[in-house]
């Protein structure tokens, strides 16, 4: 078991959405936190004023990963390139998401590390034949983006066969809550949903809204994060993160609808190519098993809580591609 308190700890990617909230909370338990962010979706203002250091950088930059990693005894790697942007490029998204992985498990191992905590995605799944998604069910990769973070995964857990490098894996399914800002163009379909509601106009769906995903609070993410980054039964291990809460897009509209009080009905447009899956929902068993991890907040409670984050947070506009599933 690593002990978080006094320990040196980086979070790459550490003033993005999941990477700042992670912050907040090894601050709590009495770490000594080191952010690296190159900005790219990441901003300063999702972190707290002081008590943590930040380098601005890329993991791209192997020599500056040696000599970060080097400073650190335990490292959340959540820096990536998103979908969207892997979608339109994906040579960028290869060099963040595998090869800036690679930098990180390098420089690991030659640091001697406790422990790599990656955080993948579910989206390696696909269009899974049977639902709940096990682990160790047949992956498709459907995007270049999760080709790029399964081969990350795929990294760590060579890494840990090969060299013995202490790595687990985390695959988030749908992360929402406080912090997920709007105003980034490749936000999450929540945080649109309720930007177009406080301005009175109708959430747009894409496509029929009876695809379904399992949306998982930001919180308990990162419950299950710092768990498993600080198990003992989680090494080499891949575990998913979400709720095994199956919700279909028209229903998180209406929840919505109803939270924010807004007198509107949702309006339907044309799917788009990055929205190719049509149901998600996740077995969470091996994490509640291993970790004795649950997740803790329901869907209803943390959309009240985002909407509410989203209320008092000062109103800045979107630009650039719509609200991604
Ligand atoms: N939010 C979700 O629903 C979700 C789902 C599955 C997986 N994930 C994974 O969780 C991690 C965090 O995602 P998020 O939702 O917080 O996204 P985010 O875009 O808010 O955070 C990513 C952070 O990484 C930084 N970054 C990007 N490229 C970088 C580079 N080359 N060098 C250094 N920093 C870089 C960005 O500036 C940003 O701060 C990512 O690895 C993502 O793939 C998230």
């Amino acid at each position: 078991m690593i002990q978080l308190e006094g320990s040196r700890v980086l979070v790459t990617g550490g003033a993005g959405f999941v990477g700042s909230n992670l912050v907040k909370r090894l601050l709590a338990e009495g770490a000594r936190v080191t952010v690296l962010d190159d900005l790219f979706t990441g901003r300063l203002e999702n972190l707290p004023a002081a008590g943590f250091d930040f380098v601005e950088g890329s993991v791209c930059d192997a020599a500056l990963v040696t000599k970060v990693v080097a400073a650190n005894d335990v490292i959340f790697h959540a820096a990536a390139r998103n979908i969207v942007v892997s979608t339109r490029n994906p040579r960028e998204d290869f060099e963040t998401n595998i090869g800036g992985t690679l930098n990180v498990l390098m420089a690991a191992r030659e640091a001697k590390v406790q422990r790599v905590l990656y955080t993948s995605s579910t989206s390696v799944y696909g269009n899974p034949r049977y639902m709940p998604i096990n682990e160790d069910d047949q992956l498709s990769l459907l995007t270049p983006y999760a080709v790029s973070k399964l081969g990350g995964e795929n990294y760590c857990m060579a890494f840990y066969e090969s060299y013995g490098l202490p790595t687990t894996a985390v695959r988030y399914s749908n992360v929402y809550g406080p912090g997920q800002d709007p105003a980034n163009p490749y936000c999450g379909v929540i945080g649109k949903f309720i930007e177009s509601l406080f301005e009175g106009r109708p959430p747009v769906i894409h496509g029929d809204g009876n695809q379904t995903r399992d949306f998982t609070y930001v919180d308990d993410a990162v419950a299950a994060t710092v768990m498993a980054a600080t198990s003992d039964r989680a090494l080499g291990e891949v575990f998913n993160v979400g709720t095994g809460v199956e919700t279909r897009v028209n229903e998180l509209a209406a929840i919505l609808i109803k939270v924010t009080g807004v007198d509107v009905q949702p309006a339907h447009s044309d799917r788009r190519d990055i929205d190719n899956i049509r149901r998600r929902v996740v077995n969470i068993e091996k994490a509640r098993r291993a970790l004795r991890w649950v997740p803790e907040v329901t869907l209803e409670k943390g959309l009240q809580r985002t909407v509410e984050w989203q209320r008092e947070k000062p109103s800045r506009r979107a630009a650039g591609p719509q609200a991604k599933v």
